[in-house]
């Protein structure tokens, strides 16, 4: 049926040298991207908020546990990354490796991860905003019947990504600049207000839980075990790590640039493992400083951090963690868009979206049909959809994304043991198993509804595959002229 065709990888490595995207981003910049699209409402809202309904001061353990999975799917994503440096990242990976539908399985994946997330981390910016400077509820807040606040900011930011990766990569620095300041202010001012009272018993025990909230809000490993609903204990920590696992997504992003990088084959590893890195320690260390300077049980579920110094009185530092989080969420949308840009970039360069959206603006040197499409529909999604309870699919789509990667490693390395490798995952076939497992692992520990959403967006993607993108391939279209794809 051609749907397991794969690409030729010589071919990919070819083409990227078409000069479509424009080559600007250094190691830094990288850096800079990744922060700027790793740290957001993960940290800002979503580690108070599992700490008082999941982990209590263990919600560190899970940020540890986050940080470990993450941490062994971004080693395959830079061994990827950086022999196969192309604008689709995970979805050229399946691409070159499982086959064609493997791949828009990926990418339909990775479109749902990004232009959800973008459009949750809009509504909760409009809401950050309204808190700071005393906007109407009715506009900017979570009860608007339209968000005005959440679309304003994701059409600003669209015309910064169409105008350019230059610009995008200037004003994300400056943007994350701001945030990590923030974070290492919390640190730094925090750090004199944790009382280790607060933070015995590390882990709380297990306790039934409280709400009615059926089956469907339980993690899928629970409900298939027949467990009862329960909240807290060590089960409590995993489901956590599952729901913050969100405060990690978005280095994957950064594989996407091969095509605008000077130097891939270094840069993009130095960005993916350097940006994971420097998020998971700061996570940890807020983590510790919130649970730290409140009983879990009296987290402010609305804005965690900002809260916890209004408690101890440091009205100024809550006032900056407001004016970070605002920045914080701008960088965020901000690569989100980008990387939405790369990836129906590609898609559309392989046929399997319409054909122009793959080809770049003449002058800009940016994939516009696509960020401006997408931004349109995460635009409608942000103004009208009360999403915060769709944050876990933006977890459950990154997750899903990374276990492919994670297999593509091994294939790859059996199917092209000649390619130059400049970094490579140390003891694969092991290293990219356990991180697939892993990831599978935290899936399971995701609500069942995730679940039944996620597979409702997977059908629908096989659906549009098999109603317009098996047809159209460039892999289908092109055979007399392309002797390049092999099946
Ligand atoms: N990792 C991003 C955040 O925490 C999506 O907001």
């Amino acid at each position: 049926m051609g749907i397991t065709r794969t690409l030729d990888v010589d071919e990919i490595l070819a083409r990227q040298d078409s000069g479509e995207l424009k080559r600007h981003l250094r190691g830094r910049d990288l850096v800079g991207f990744g922060v700027g699209i790793i740290i957001g409402t993960g940290i800002f809202t979503l580690a108070g908020v599992e700490a008082k309904t999941h982990a209590g001061p263990a919600v560190t353990l899970s940020f540890v546990i986050g940080a470990v999975v993450a941490g062994l799917a971004a080693l395959c994503y830079a061994e990827l990354a950086s022999s196969v440096p192309t604008a689709g990242s995970a979805y050229t990976y399946a691409f070159a490796t499982l086959g064609e539908v493997f791949a828009w399985i990926i990418g339909w994946d990775l479109l749902l991860e990004f232009a959800l997330g973008a459009a949750v981390v809009s509504r909760g910016w409009s809401g950050y905003l309204a808190n700071l400077l005393g906007l109407p509820a009715q506009w900017f807040g979570e009860e608007a019947t339209v968000n005005v606040g959440a679309v304003l900011i994701i059409a600003i930011l669209t015309v910064v990504a169409v105008l350019g990766i230059r610009e995008s990569a200037w004003a994300t620095n400056v943007l994350v600049l701001v945030k990590v300041a923030v974070c290492v202010l919390i640190l730094v001012v925090g750090v004199f207000y944790v009382k280790s009272a607060n933070l015995t018993p590390f882990v709380p025990p297990a306790q039934p839980s409280s709400g009615d909230s059926g089956v469907l809000h339980q993690p899928v490993v629970q409900a298939g075990l027949g467990l009862s609903q329960s909240v807290y204990g060590l089960a409590g920590v995993v489901s956590a790590a599952a729901i913050v696992f969100f405060a990690y997504t978005g280095f994957e992003a950064l594989a996407n640039l091969g095509e605008e990088t000077r130097n891939p084959r270094k840069d993009l590893r130095v960005g993916i493992l350097g940006a994971l890195g420097i998020c998971a320690l700061l996570y940890i260390g807020v983590s510790i400083v919130l649970t730290g300077m409140v009983p879990f049980t009296d987290i402010d579920t609305g804005a965690p951090l900002a809260a916890a110094f209004d408690t101890v009185g440091q009205h100024w530092v809550s006032a900056l963690i407001s004016l970070g989080a605002v920045t914080g969420l701008t960088s965020v949308m901000m690569v989100e868009l980008v990387t939405i840009g790369r990836i129906g970039f590609a898609m559309g360069r392989d046929g399997l979206l319409p054909k122009a959206l793959g080809r770049a603006h003449p002058k800009w040197g940016t994939p516009h049909r696509m960020t401006i499409g997408g931004a349109v529909l995460i635009a409608a999604l942000a103004a009208f959809v009360p999403i915060t309870e769709l944050s876990d699919m933006v977890s459950i789509g990154a997750l899903s994304a990374m276990i492919i990667v994670a297999v593509a490693v091994p294939v790859l390395r059996k199917r092209r043991p000649d390619l130059d490798r400049p970094f490579t995952v140390p003891f694969s076939p092991v290293v990219p198993i356990i991180a697939a497992v892993a990831c599978f692992y935290l899936m399971l520990n995701l609500d069942v509804l995730t679940w039944i959403r996620f597979a409702v967006w997977l059908a629908l993607g096989l659906l549009i595959y098999f109603g317009y993108g098996r047809k159209h391939s460039r892999l289908a279209t092109a055979k007399d002229t392309d002797p390049a794809p092999s099946s």
